[in-house]
């Protein structure tokens, strides 16, 4: 491919999260949420019972901003020893997004 056009093309690739219009626009919450329940949910639930959905919706829970939630998601992924792609991530982020958190 010509270096002039591949230069900006992946900038462009790099930058575009920050500049998305909604949180995890890409994301798809479907496939997120089935990631989400096989991967993460057990460990959650090992800690707070129930559904496991308390640790999004506890008074104190700890996420402010979307990109917080990135970032946990990415931690809590190192825990699972980093099985997730970004894309994946992305997914996941968009089904919490959109049922708990609600970043805009
Ligand atoms: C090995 C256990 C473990 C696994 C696996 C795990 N988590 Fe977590 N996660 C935790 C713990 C513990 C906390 C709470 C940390 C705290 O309160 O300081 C947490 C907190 C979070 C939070 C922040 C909740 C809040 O608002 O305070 C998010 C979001 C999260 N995890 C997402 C995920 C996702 C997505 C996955 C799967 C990719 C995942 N976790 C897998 C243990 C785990």
């Amino acid at each position: 491919m010509n270096m002039k056009l591949t230069i900006p093309l992946l900038l462009a690739l790099l930058l575009a999260p920050a500049v998305q219009a909604a949180p995890f626009a890409k994301g798809d919450a479907k496939a997120g949420k089935a990631l989400h329940d096989k991967q993460c949910v057990a460990c959650h639930i090992g800690r707070f019972g129930g559904d496991g959905s308390k640790i999004y919706t506890r008074a104190d829970h700890r996420m402010k901003s979307a990109a917080s939630l990135a970032q946990q998601i990415t931690t809590c992924n190192a825990n699972l020893g980093n099985n997730l792609f970004p894309e994946d991530e992305a997914n996941i982020g968009a089904y919490l997004n959109q049922t708990f958190y609600k970043f805009k």
